[in-house]
């Protein structure tokens, strides 16, 4: 909807000014392939596996084993055929083609002339066809030829002299040498996803014309709103103005003496906080810019979710000539914060406050250090012109409810539209957002370069105005993995690596950052040490750490992955550092989900279908062997018999379903004891500030390490990470060697609150223990802002049958979310068992479900013994999530839960296959 949105400002804008515009978006385009076999009706937007699907010549690509069998498509030339394109003005003194997106290597003709070629996904490009037209003899036809990208891909990487790296340390999924092309690296393969390299014309297109010399066409904006004085790697001074530096990219050519207008508004348009000439207007190649400043109180702040509102402005501006005639106009919504990632080192006042000496690493937003919790968004499909707005709102409605702040958008997916944005900018949802580099050293041609620093230089300008946006970085693992590899494998080659990494993500791209945005931070790579200095007088204008490190001081953040599952649950093996931005391990998405892309008898755990699906790990080529595949199924078969009852049913695809929420419950356990560890951090030495784990969604029906599945269904992850990102949690850390069992309450609030923690020992009949086992029942509490403070230490292992027991911890406390007046009740649940629940002598729950028509809630109760792990699920054809999920039940206590639809509808037929389950479920049980 907000995509459309933008086209119609946009085309309004035009009406008022001298260029004819056309919108080449629909379905009046053709698609063949090169030998000229295969050819199907076609739009644009779009890629050819979407429009060869939609016209039926190949079935779903993400059915069964297509992402194999269709690999054809990817080898072949693609060409993409306009009908004559009616409506251009015949007196036009110029015309250009602008493509906001080609993906990826493109040769344009029009009426049969080349007018230009294109081999960047991520970069606009504008074709002058003024000649071409003038030529063509009837209504003129675009074509535009898609070239292999596995075939040019494997071409540049075999011409002479071309860039090598040692063996073991370029990343490869399936399709090979994705480092020397500028397209979505995921289209290649990753360890979660297909490999489809689609191809296409995968943004909108316009033919532009300008009557006379005078029109201009707006291609792009850079709104960078600031404090006075800020610049992007200190922390802004909060009682200064905002400086608004407007700067328009445009195509045509502008009147002498032309200037800019500005009027910003807030988002109900009814309050105008500045109007007027903007000053300090320059133009420099085919842009313009301008300031004003806005008064430091007078704006609202933008705040993320749950530490304020989220408030909006409108600020247009007008490219006007010298008697004030509007050339073009852009509307822009914007929003006024300052977001700023302190690297800065501990200071003496840290220190005096129990802080380990090092660095910072953490955000601040409007001056204020927070703790930011979400999660790793990957490209929600495979295909993005069918990402729709609706979808992404649902997604963003799912991450605000599972209490998450922020995403990590990993850096090899796309950039980002901008109606995603604007989403998150409506959600307060911060987007820390990367450059399409990853888990790859990259040439540093020239070539490669200028296309990388056009690249760069356009979508830091592109989303710069949007509030959400939280970060720039240059890559993903580039430090923490790709340089260790080289170290590891070439040691002689470190310094020439270092050097290439050094030129391509500091000395380029940290400066097109800076020239373009004052307002966002910028780091070279997701995971490391964090900078010593800056300084842009040096060739490498930022002065990394690497591993010049201290022991004992804590600099940086981390990226944590260990598939031994015997040390899942072992705190001594997880990071300690100032931010986690990747953790995690894989499951199995639901039967539901299964079952839109497997047929029945293909559900089985290990059936060649599902291995082909799973690609942990990834066959490192084409080949179709799943000797890889398999072994990353046996990390999960191994973590389930581990800790849980193994799920044995007789029906095999009520077996099936029971090992892929199995397998759901291990990786929610996990996360939740490693998101309770980083969050404790928060009041430690380490003084640890974030916590991003792997990852949020799904790219299609597969095996991976999402917490919501393909369609939005959200699997146990999603429900337990809601749970444990509350704002005041209470958890227990276990020392399974000593015995020891310490009960923490972490608090990300930013004042005091206080409250009480229930404790109590059950066992799993749902007896209270006698006298609760030596542990007070209640306990008072006050935890201080961004803080932490232990409220039991007590040794369970001189206490006999502990093992069958449950201690169940519930929490509940008054306080303030920031920048809020009114008193907010806060809760939270958690639960201890002394062992894993394949150790337990469990206990029949006898769970019973009702639904109550009139309140539209389901009510859940255990009546023979306590239910853990207690799972409610909902039928295939409608997406949805409940209030509350996978919790323990004691009898006595039943639980209230509703049920929110996103898609599709609620019905009684809904409501009636509506399960409840619980670990005692997972095995037969006669
Ligand atoms: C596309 O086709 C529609 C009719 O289907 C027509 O109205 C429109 O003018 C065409 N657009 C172009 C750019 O040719
Ligand atoms: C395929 O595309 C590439 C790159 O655009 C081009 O060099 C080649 O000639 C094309 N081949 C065919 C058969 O169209
Ligand atoms: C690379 O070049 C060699 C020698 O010119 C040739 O034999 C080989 O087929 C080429 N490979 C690719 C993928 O183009
Ligand atoms: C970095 O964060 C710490 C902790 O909030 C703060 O004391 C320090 O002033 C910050 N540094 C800068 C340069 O803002
Ligand atoms: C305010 O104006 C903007 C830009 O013209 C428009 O997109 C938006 O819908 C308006 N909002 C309201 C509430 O009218
Ligand atoms: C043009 O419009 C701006 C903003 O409304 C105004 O400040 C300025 O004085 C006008 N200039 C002329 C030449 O009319
Ligand atoms: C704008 O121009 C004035 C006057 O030349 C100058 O003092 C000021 O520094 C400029 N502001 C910016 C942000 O460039």
């Amino acid at each position: 909807m907000l995509l459309r949105g933008v086209f119609l400002a946009a085309g309004f804008s035009l009406l008022t000014s001298a260029q004819h515009v056309i919108d080449l978006s629909g379905d009046n385009w053709t698609v063949q392939n090169a030998q000229g076999n295969v050819s199907a009706p076609a739009s644009l937007p779009s890629q050819v596996h979407l429009d060869l699907y939609a016209a039926g010549v190949i079935p779903d690509p993400y059915a069964g084993t297509n992402e194999i069998d269709l690999r054809w498509i990817a080898w072949s030339n693609w060409t993409y055929t306009s009908h004559p394109v009616k409506g251009l003005l015949n007196d036009a003194s110029s015309s250009w083609l602008v493509f906001n997106g080609l993906d990826t290597f493109a040769t344009v003709e029009l009426c049969g002339q080349i007018v230009g070629t294109a081999n960047n996904q991520f970069r606009q490009w504008q074709f002058d066809v003024s000649d071409a037209l003038k030529s063509c003899k009837h209504d003129p036809v675009i074509s535009i030829n898609f070239g292999s990208a596995p075939v040019i891909a494997n071409a540049i990487a075999n011409e002479t002299g071309q860039e090598t790296w040692p063996a073991g340390v370029q990343g490869l999924f399936e399709f090979d040498n994705r480092w020397f092309i500028r397209k979505e690296q995921s289209d290649f393969g990753w360890d979660w996803g297909p490999a489809f390299s689609p191809t296409g014309p995968w943004q909108p297109a316009y033919l532009v014309q300008f009557k006379h010399n005078d029109g201009v066409y707006v291609l792009n904006t850079d709104i960078d709103i600031h404090r006075e004085g800020q610049v992007n790697w200190l922390p802004p001074d909060q009682s200064n103005p905002w400086v608004v530096n407007a700067s328009i990219d445009y195509l045509g050519a502008l009147p002498k003496g032309a200037s800019l207008t500005v009027e910003i508004k807030d988002s109900q348009n009814k309050t105008t906080i500045a109007s007027g000439s903007l000053t300090n207007v320059t133009t420099a190649g085919s842009s313009i810019s301008g300031i004003t400043t806005v008064g430091a109180n007078v704006p609202k702040l933008w705040w993320p979710t749950r530490m304020g509102d989220q408030n909006l402005y409108y600020i247009t501006i007008n490219v006007v000539d010298s008697s004030n005639k509007t050339l073009a106009t852009i509307t822009k919504r914007t929003g006024f914060r300052t977001i700023f990632l302190n690297q800065t080192n501990i200071t003496d006042a840290q220190i005096a406050l129990g802080i380990a000496p090092g660095a910072n690493w953490h955000f601040e937003i409007n001056g204020h250090e927070f703790y930011a919790k979400g999660s790793n968004f990957i490209p929600p499909d495979a295909f993005w012109p069918r990402v729709t707005g609706d979808r992404m709102r649902r997604l963003f409605d799912s991450i605000v409810k599972g209490n998450q702040n922020m995403l990590r958008v990993w850096a090899s997916g796309a950039y980002l539209p901008d109606f995603i944005y604007d989403i998150a900018d409506e959600a307060g949802v911060l987007l820390w957002s990367e450059f399409e580099f990853s888990d790859a050293l990259y040439p540093v041609d020239q070539a490669f370069l200028d296309s990388v620093a056009a690249e760069v230089t356009y979508n830091v300008r592109r989303v710069n105005h949007h509030p959400s946006l939280a970060l720039w970085a240059g890559g993903n693992e580039l430090e923490s993995l790709e340089l260790l590899l080289v170290y590891e494998k070439a040691p002689e080659e470190y310094p020439r690596y270092v050097g290439e990494y050094e030129k391509l993500f500091i000395s380029l791209i940290f400066p097109l950052v800076y020239d373009n945005s004052h307002s966002i931070s910028y780091t070279p790579t997701s995971t490391g040490n964090g900078y010593t200095k800056v300084d842009f007088s040096l060739p490498v204008p930022m002065v990394e750490r690497y591993e010049n490190v201290t022991p004992g001081e804590y600099y940086g953040d981390s990226d944590y992955y260990n598939y031994i599952s015997t040390e899942a649950f072992d705190i001594s093996h997880y990071p300690v550092d100032r931010f986690a931005n990747e953790f995690g391990f894989h499951s199995m998405p639901s039967l539901q989900t299964w079952q839109q892309a497997v047929t029945d008898e293909d559900l089985q755990f290990n059936s060649s279908v599902i291995l082909h699906r799973n690609h942990h790990y990834p066959p490192g080529g084409l080949s179709t062997n799943t000797t890889l595949s398999a072994k990353g199924m046996a990390e999960m078969t191994i973590a389930v018999e581990q800790y849980y009852p193994v799920p044995s049913k007789s029906d095999p695809i009520a077996n099936f379903s029971a090992w892929c929420l199995a397998t759901q419950r291990f990786q929610a356990d996990m996360y939740k004891s490693e998101i309770q560890f980083y969050r404790r951090g928060s009041g430690r030495p380490e003084r640890q500030l974030g916590s991003l784990y792997w990852q949020l969604e799904d790219i299609w029906q597969a095996p991976t390490w999402a917490g919501i599945e393909y369609d939005g269904r959200w699997k146990v992850l999603h429900y337990v990470a809601k749970n444990i990102y509350e704002p005041v949690i209470v958890a227990p850390y276990w020392n399974s060697t000593t015995g020891q069992l310490n009960v923490t309450v972490t608090s990300d609030l930013w004042e005091s609150v206080s409250g009480t923690v229930n404790m109590t020992w059950y066992d799993l009949s749902g007896k209270p223990l006698e006298k609760n086992a030596g542990i007070p029942s209640s306990v008072a509490f006050e935890v201080g802002p961004l803080n932490i403070t232990d409220i039991l230490t007590t040794n369970i292992e001189s206490i006999a049958d502990i093992k069958d027991a449950v201690l169940v911890l519930s929490l509940s406390a008054t306080g303030r979310l920031p920048n809020s007046n009114t008193i907010t009740q806060f809760s939270h649940e958690n639960f201890f068992t002394p062992v894993f629940t394949n150790e337990a002598k469990l206990v029949d729950p006898g769970l019973k479900l009702s639904y109550n028509n009139s309140t539209g809630k389901f009510t859940v109760e255990a009546t023979k013994g306590v239910s853990l792990y207690t799972w409610l699920d909902y039928p295939s054809g409608l997406v949805g999530h409940f209030d509350e999920n996978s919790f323990v039940l004691v009898p006595g206590q039943p639980k209230e839960v509703g049920f929110t639809a996103q898609e599709g509808s609620w019905s009684d037929a809904v409501v009636k296959n509506v399960t409840v389950q619980s670990i005692w479920d997972q095995a037969e049980r006669n």
